[in-house]
């Protein structure tokens, strides 16, 4: 079961042949999704022979295979999770029953709806990250985003196969719709806005991976507990990937904190013009970008009260972060969890029912495990013996959905007027000025081994290779 049949023109581990017309309606998609790829995935790059890895096993050892290929060749495919005997479900109303195996009359709207949701946003990244390539700092930092450009399309066909398998007509629709939304487009845009918004320089793109695709681990181990067996056993494999979008992230800031941090103690000083002189990234623009990345990816949860949440949950679709782990009744009814709200100058805290809370209760998960990474970063500025740390904003700051949209708190969690606020704006959120002093230093570097000087060189390559390896072979 695990293992790959690559001798298919879909590589998968679902015995796809035993299925004709799935397999013919994958077949019939496969061409649109390269003609997407031609159009949308990374600009000029359809000749390169880049080091990727691919999947040759969904066992946790020895799954990746590298080697150079060509990205439009890359072996997309289709790999679930071994399935768990006899798997039950083990929260909301139906705990105890089977979990199931196809989807549920009464719930396939609402499972259709996640499923496109969480589609959507894979080749959403890679539009938005379509332009980086042109302006890359090194060999290996292009290959990393390559790497995670093919992931991402591997993630809408783990998508994709689950709509055209067990939703028919409807779920071929939507297969096709996935190609044809295109991100920050005003007719036909992405479905959710952090997916709109551009990511045009590597600060940014790094940035997107550590807070952002980390938002795509917490919204796929929500799905992985999924009572719908098929989506739990694919997000579980897609987890695996996602790992390494957050270490490209987060090692990727933290090269730029290091190469910062080197210039301040050369340079002896902390002056961000002298720094920008200097050609590096001053951390106080560093932090601008952090807020304004961390906020618009803790939207992506959803409004703070939502009875949508509750009856995913309840139904059985969506379970929480470490669903398994967790030692309550996994119910749920009856009891409550804090949101805050505005009442009068103060953010306060509400009692809330706890199943209507739960885009809350996970958005909470996540920015404890987004503080880990900040952490690290502040542990390279300490060890330089620089006295400024890195601070993840409060939840309230700029915020736009749910009952906090609109309402101007500082990044320390105070509500403001508008006019502190316009006062402080351009030391809390990256300026147009920012952006362009950020923009004017992506340069292309592309020689092995070389950086942009804005960025420290990794520790290590990848796949043990050194890091002057030829990672992208340009022909
Ligand atoms: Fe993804
Ligand atoms: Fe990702």
């Amino acid at each position: 079961m695990s293992s790959i049949n690559y001798s298919e023109k879909i590589p998968n581990n679902v015995n796809l042949s035993e299925d004709r017309t799935l397999q013919r309606a994958l077949e019939q998609w496969q061409p649109n999704y390269l003609q997407w790829w031609d159009d949308m995935g990374p600009e000029g790059s359809q000749n390169f022979d880049v080091y990727l890895r691919t999947a040759v096993s969904v066992d946790p050892q020895g799954w990746a295979q590298f080697g150079h290929v060509k990205m439009p060749d890359y072996r997309w495919g289709i790999f679930l999770n071994p399935a768990e005997k006899d798997r039950r479900i083990h929260f909301g109303d139906h705990l105890g029953e089977a979990a199931w195996q196809d989807v549920p009359g009464e719930h396939r709207a609402n499972l259709r709806r996640i499923i496109v949701t969480q589609g959507d946003t894979e080749p959403a990244s890679v539009e938005q990250q379509r332009h980086l390539g042109l302006t890359c700092p090194s060999q290996y930092d292009l290959r990393n985003l390559f790497q995670v450009n093919v992931e991402e399309g591997r993630h809408l066909w783990a998508m994709v196969y689950l709509l055209h398998k067990y939703f028919g007509r409807d779920g071929r629709e939507e297969g096709e719709a996935l190609l044809e939304r295109r991100s920050g487009n005003d007719d036909n845009p992405r479905i959710l806005q952090a997916f709109n918004e551009k990511t045009p320089d590597w600060l940014s793109f790094f940035m997107f991976t550590y807070f952002t695709d980390r938002d795509g681990k917490f919204q796929l181990c929500a799905l992985a507990e999924s009572s719908f067996d098929p989506l739990a056993r694919t997000t579980k494999f897609m987890l695996t990937e996602e790992a390494h979008h957050m270490f490209v992230g987060e090692s990727g800031v933290s090269r730029v904190i290091q190469r910062t941090c080197a210039a301040m103690i050369e340079l002896k000083t902390d002056d961000p013009a002298k720094l920008r002189a200097a050609g590096v990234i001053d951390l106080a623009t560093i932090q601008r970008y952090l807020n304004f990345h961390f906020s618009v990816t803790i939207d992506l949860f959803g409004a703070d009260q939502s009875s949508n949440a509750a009856i995913f949950y309840s139904t059985g679709l969506k379970g929480r972060f470490e669903e398994g782990k967790r030692a309550d009744d996994h119910v749920l009814k009856g009891q409550h969890y804090k949101v805050l709200e505005v009442q009068g100058d103060q953010l306060v805290e509400k009692d809330v029912p706890m199943l209507n809370a739960l885009n809350e209760v996970l958005r909470d998960d996540y920015i404890k495990d987004s503080v880990g990474g900040v952490e690290r970063w502040n542990k390279v500025i300490e060890k330089a013996g620089i006295p400024f740390r890195l601070k993840v904003p409060h939840k309230a700051f700029h915020r736009n959905i749910g009952s906090l949209s609109g309402v101007k708190v500082s990044p320390d969690g105070r509500v403001v007027h508008d006019h502190e606020w316009n006062q402080n704006v351009e030391q809390w959120l990256p300026t147009d000025e920012d952006r362009a002093y950020v923009a004017s230093l992506m340069g292309r570097v592309v020689e092995p081994g070389r950086f942009a000087n804005w960025i420290a060189p990794p520790m290590i390559g990848i796949n043990r290779q050194p890091v002057n390896f030829e990672y992208v072979r340009f022909n």
